[in-house]
């Protein structure tokens, strides 16, 4: 009897280890692979989007609370490496190591230091009430907004720049990685706007601001 019992509990466990093994591909799935595309993007000899910081940061830097910094999807650095030049302490988040490690050499090259960490941001909590400035270039996920409003400090700044709907007339991309119109004005319209541009140059087209959370 206690044979058959001991049986029926090893035939359960089995049958629970494979539901478990087929559900499991799906629970992690989207992390490993966005984790490898962008690993083999960054595994090149140069740097896929160049070292030079968008020209939204570099023409308002000096508008920008200057401490601590977090740069959401830092990739190779070109902006995050700019912020820690000018004095910035910065914390670099990405999916992709091979990105991530060479923004922490260009850093070393320019004799600066940047800390940096491997995370998917999908499946991430950020530090509340923590930085000066969150900075989040050409990386859209609508989950991150709250999360950033919540981890800037009072006073603390917020800059993104991404593409916008109107990138559709020049090339094919999924919409919803797109911002609509005004969108980012709406999202941090409790914030103090400092800058907001939508930009098209008949090849490209993307909308960036810079909104100052309100002091307590
Ligand atoms: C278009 S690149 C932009 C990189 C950088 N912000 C810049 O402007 O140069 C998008 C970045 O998002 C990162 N990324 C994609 N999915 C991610 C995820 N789930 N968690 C963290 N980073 C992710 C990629 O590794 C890549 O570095």
């Amino acid at each position: 009897m206690l044979f058959q019992v001991n049986m029926l509990t090893t035939k359960i466990n089995l049958i629970f280890l494979i539901i478990l093994s087929t559900l499991m591909p799906v629970i992690v799935s989207g992390a490993p692979n966005d984790q490898s595309r962008w690993d083999k993007y960054y595994d090149i000899e140069g740097f896929l989007y160049g070292i030079e910081p968008i020209p939204f940061l570099k023409d308002n830097i000096n508008l920008l609370p200057k401490n601590k910094a977090l740069d959401l999807a830092m990739g190779e650095g070109r902006n995050g490496v700019y912020l820690a030049t000018q004095g910035f302490d910065v914390l670099g988040l990405d999916i992709s190591p091979i990105g991530l490690n060479k923004a922490k050499q260009r850093a070393n090259h320019l004799n600066t230091k940047i800390e940096t960490r491997v995370v998917d941001l999908e499946n991430y909590q950020l530090e509340k009430n923590s930085y000066d400035l969150v900075i989040c270039t050409y990386y859209m996920n609508r989950g991150l907004f709250g999360q950033i409003k919540d981890s800037l400090r009072p006073g603390g700044m917020v800059l993104i720049e991404t593409f916008n709907t109107d990138f559709l007339k020049y090339s094919r991309f999924p919409q919803k990685y797109l911002l609509k119109r005004n969108e980012l004005l709406e999202i941090f319209k409790e914030f103090k706007i400092i800058r907001y541009q939508t930009y098209d140059d008949g090849k490209e087209a993307f909308s960036s601001i810079i909104a100052q959370k309100p002091e307590l």
